[in-house]
């Protein structure tokens, strides 16, 4: 007998180019190859001591469930944090949920009804797509591009592909995968469009510690006028290099949608309990040289990047402003098939480097064929091996075809 179909959204949801390589990986492993992986966003700093001790000191005989909305320590220490740099918000305006991922997908189911659309910039982060299947969303992209630095296209051109099933733009500043940070500029003409329109503007800013070369990133938070309709994404799995806690948390000033997002939330009971003890803790103590560190640390890897493959022949990229990607084009006709051809057939003294091929990344068919992204999480050393890797690789894969 044959089994019972699949659904059609789970027969169209996307394999995430990041991890649908691991397979490949697996066995390149197994015949001994080490990978450089700078096809995942995984940071490999520690994570802060602050984390564990919390954890360990709210280690209780049963592991309960907590409230829906996330424990009282962790919303006001996120508050906390946001009064530092001058934002002002209220515990009951943040819901905690389990990882950005879900504070994503709340924004879209609270936001937008089977079949509406949702603006966004393209390339996104790749599981925008696969969140997008899940609530039923169309994502309508606007492509923007490397010769601008992947900068906002003019207002019009936003605004031509506003329909009335149009009911948010979605942006993400620093951005993953391009490294972009919005100018206020841009910022404020979003908040001009969703306004006249009277859409929501949802901005994921899991990487707002992250800017480079002395820029500041400006939060959704800090602009007037767009209260009700402006949603902030968050996680603490790259600020804090926390990724397995799965803690987000997701902010709105506007009542309604705060209590629909609860009423999400209680619907999945709530997000892990014991690690916002650990995240409340890092939110409280650690302090500017925390953050500053690991800025500084990114901008140098960063930099390292640029040395290393900017301005070669037939690789072009704009020097990313922010967060711990970059969106590169690279001379190769399918990056899929180059991404695959690393792992099955290419190794340097037993090491081979793993990326992301960048087609995943837009919704437009064709696009970003001969794009990769890079995630610039290793340390120094390891940075220069596999980029060298690749740079080999890519010699090797093109005179091979
Ligand atoms: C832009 C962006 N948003 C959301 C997420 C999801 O983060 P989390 O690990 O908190 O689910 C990621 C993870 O890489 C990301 O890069």
């Amino acid at each position: 007998m044959t089994s019972p179909n699949i659904s059609r959204r789970g027969d169209q949801i996307q394999e995430s180019p990041i991890r649908k390589l691991a397979p490949l990986a697996a066995d390149a492993a197994k015949r001994g190859i080490s990978i450089h992986h700078l096809n995942i966003g995984q940071p490999d700093i520690p994570t802060p001591v602050e984390f564990w001790d919390a954890v360990k000191s709210n280690m209780n005989n049963v592991l309960a469930y907590g409230p829906s909305i996330g424990i009282p320590e962790l919303r006001e220490s996120i508050c906390g944090y946001y009064s530092r740099s001058g934002i002002s918000i209220e515990p009951d305006e943040v819901m905690i949920t389990t990882g950005g991922s879900e504070a994503v997908i709340f924004s879209m189911i609270a936001t937008c009804d089977p079949g509406d659309e949702i603006l966004c910039f393209e390339p996104f982060y790749t599981n925008y797509n696969g969140f997008a299947t899940l609530a039923g969303v169309s994502l309508v992209p606007i492509t923007s591009s490397a010769e601008n630095g992947f900068h906002l296209p003019p207002s019009e051109e936003i605004t031509s592909r506003i329909t009335e099933r149009t009911r948010a733009i979605l942006i993400c500043n620093p951005n993953n995968p391009t490294g972009t940070i919005l100018t206020d500029t841009e910022i404020a003409d979003l908040a001009d469009i969703v306004s006249r329109y009277n859409i929501y503007l949802l901005a994921d800013e899991v990487y707002r510690d992250f800017a480079f070369d002395g820029r500041k990133h400006s939060s959704i938070l800090e602009f007037a006028g767009i209260a009700d309709r402006a949603v902030v994404m968050d996680s603490i799995s790259k600020r804090f290099s926390s990724c397995g806690a799965r803690l987000g948390n997701i902010i709105t000033r506007n009542k309604s949608l705060m209590k629909t997002f609860v009423k999400f939330g209680q619907a999945r009971l709530c997000p892990p309990t014991l690690p916002q003890y650990g995240a409340a803790e890092m939110y409280r103590s650690l302090t500017e040289d925390y953050y500053k560190s690991i800025v500084s640390m990114y901008q140098n890897r960063r930099d390292i990047l640029m040395q290393e493959l900017h301005g070669r022949e037939g690789i072009f990229f704009l020097k990313p402003e922010g967060a711990f990607y970059a969106t590169i084009k690279i001379p190769v006709e399918n990056s899929d098939d180059f991404a695959a051809w690393m792992l099955t057939d290419f190794s340097v003294d037993g090491w081979t480097t793993m990326v992301a091929p960048a087609e995943g990344f837009y919704a437009t068919p064709g696009m970003g064929l001969d794009e990769i992204r890079i995630a610039y999480v290793l340390e120094e050393n390891k940075m220069r091996s596999a980029l060298e890797i690749l740079k080999v690789g890519l010699l090797e894969y093109r005179s091979s075809r």
